[in-house]
């Protein structure tokens, strides 16, 4: 079926329950995909339990009731329907909103679904909140004022990042974003922090696209900033979004004669952007990157429904909770990047790995693992092994790798799901990013044949698409 008639059963069955329990994962982009389909849906007069996870395992499926409501999956339940299937639940009370590669439930149970994998290149790079906006919008037009949150989940879940702007049904939501007075779009520099981070620090910092010079040295920033006038004295703390547009093309000039004259490409040095013009300005909910971190923090730390709170609006009490856990996030994940780089990898061969123990949580060493990437060899995926608080018997796995690695052959999900059924456990996600949990036990085992299986992948070559 097609996405047109996969919406419009998505509907159908949305208005025919009498009660919804919405399951979403607790990163950026299963908190806006719960925030845009909870408020859709209590718009319809329909009642609305949220329930986030931080993944479908068997443990945390007690979660799920199996009851008359109808079970809305957001971010989360395509790669588990065996699971869905084992806890008995009836594909006439389930709901799938996703953007996970597909496992089917092994007993041929059909669970409906919107899965923007399902419809070709215009779809696929569409995060579960763009698809439950699609589905919200397909409810009632007056849906589009959601639209900001559909573009941080795009933006949370990496839907820009290699193109450097969202494209297809992302880029079409972001647009409909700005026919609801809800997103501005711009273009500028293609940097993190635009709105809250003096400039320095978001010059210095960026290391994608690297800036020759001024990646890794703030000071070096500063004085190309006064150099320009922009800053005034080294203390200056302006940041991007404060500039005026001939001081932002200036520096933007600056910086790309200094990238040609090192003989790099500016190729990723500009990217579109996507600004929420109705936030506090210099907040970190100005704009769709910041916005995705600080619902990171929230649902990454446990507290998913502060996430929700400042996506239905709070500012207050619940607001200051999300900018505390953002300071919080940031420092641990700046300090978790350090370790992995501090600590060293161990190359594989094919990947490079690394076990951080009980040192940080399972829930974020992805994140981390991603960022640390950037500094390493960025042809090989990254592998974080890392034990689970709440589950001693379990280890969990994150991968990350480059859109470049896998024009190579390389499918991170694949290789995950593969290794991790032969070894009792269970793993999903994307080609690009994955994830698994395994036995404590056989963490050597797995590597080995992680590796062998990406080696595999690559002596098989790029894939035909
Ligand atoms: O479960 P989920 O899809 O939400 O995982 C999100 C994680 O995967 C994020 O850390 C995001 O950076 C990463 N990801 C990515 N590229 C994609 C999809 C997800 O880097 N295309
Ligand atoms: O710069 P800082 O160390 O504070 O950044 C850490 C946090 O900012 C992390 O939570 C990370 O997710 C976010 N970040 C990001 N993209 C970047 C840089 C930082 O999402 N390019
Ligand atoms: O946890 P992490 O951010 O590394 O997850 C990367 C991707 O793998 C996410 O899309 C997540 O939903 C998926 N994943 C999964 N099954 C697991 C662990 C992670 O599908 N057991």
């Amino acid at each position: 079926m097609g996405f047109i008639e996969d919406i419009s059963t998505a509907t159908d069955i949305i208005r025919n329950a009498d009660a919804v329990t919405l399951v979403s994962h607790i990163d950026a982009d299963g908190i806006t995909a719960e925030a845009i389909a909870a408020q859709a849906i209590s718009r319809l007069g329909i009642p609305v339990t949220p329930v986030f996870v931080r993944q479908l395992e068997p443990l945390t499926m007690r979660h799920v009731p199996n009851d008359d409501t109808l079970k809305i999956f957001t971010d989360l339940g395509a790669g588990q329907q065996n699971l869905m299937e084992e806890a008995g639940l009836s594909s006439d009370n389930v709901l799938i909103l996703d953007h996970h590669i597909n496992q089917p439930a092994p007993g041929g149970t059909v669970y409906p679904q919107v899965n923007s994998q399902f419809y070709g290149q215009e779809y696929a790079k569409c995060s579960a909140a763009g698809v439950t906006y699609m589905v919200a919008r397909k409810l009632d037009p007056a849906n589009a004022d959601l639209a900001d949150l559909a573009v941080v989940g795009n933006v949370g879940d990496m839907m820009a990042r290699e193109t450097c702007g969202l494209v297809g049904i992302a880029r079409w939501i972001a647009d409909d974003g700005v026919g609801s007075g809800r997103v501005r779009i711009t273009k500028g520099l293609n940097c993190y922090g635009l709105s809250t981070r003096p400039l320095h620090l978001c010059l210095a910092n960026s290391d994608d696209p690297l800036l020759p010079g001024i990646s890794g040295d703030p000071k070096a920033a500063i004085d190309l900033l006064i150099r320009l006038g922009i800053y005034e004295k080294p203390s200056d703390q302006r940041v991007w979004e404060e500039l005026h547009a001939d001081e932002a093309k200036l520096l933007a000039s600056v910086v790309a004669e200094q990238m040609i004259a090192n003989g790099e490409s500016t190729e990723r040095l500009f990217a579109e952007l996507y600004f929420f013009p109705h936030e506090t300005e210099k907040s970190p909910l100005r704009n769709a990157s910041e916005y995705a971190t600080m619902l990171n923090a929230c649902g990454r730390w446990a507290k998913p429904k502060i996430g929700t709170a400042v996506c239905f609006g709070d500012r207050g009490q619940q607001y200051r909770e999300a900018e505390h856990m953002l300071r919080h996030h940031r420092s641990i994940i700046r300090e978790l990047c350090e370790y992995i780089l501090d600590t060293g990898v161990a190359d594989a061969g094919s990947i490079q790995w690394i076990h951080t123990g009980d040192s940080y949580p399972d829930t974020i060493v992805g994140i981390g693992a991603g960022m640390a990437l950037s500094k390493l060899d960025t042809t090989k995926p990254i592998m974080v092994l890392c034990s689970v608080s709440d589950e001693p018997d379990l280890v969990k796995i994150s991968m990350r790798t480059y859109e470049k690695v896998l024009r190579c052959g390389v499918d991170l999900q694949a290789a995950l799901v593969t290794a991790a059924a032969e070894f009792n456990g269970a793993g999903g996600g994307h080609n690009i990013a994955a994830g698994a949990y395994i036995p404590k036990g056989c963490e050597d085992d797995f590597i080995r044949r992680v590796n062998e299986l990406i080696a595999g992948q690559l002596t098989a070559g790029a894939p035909h698409r």
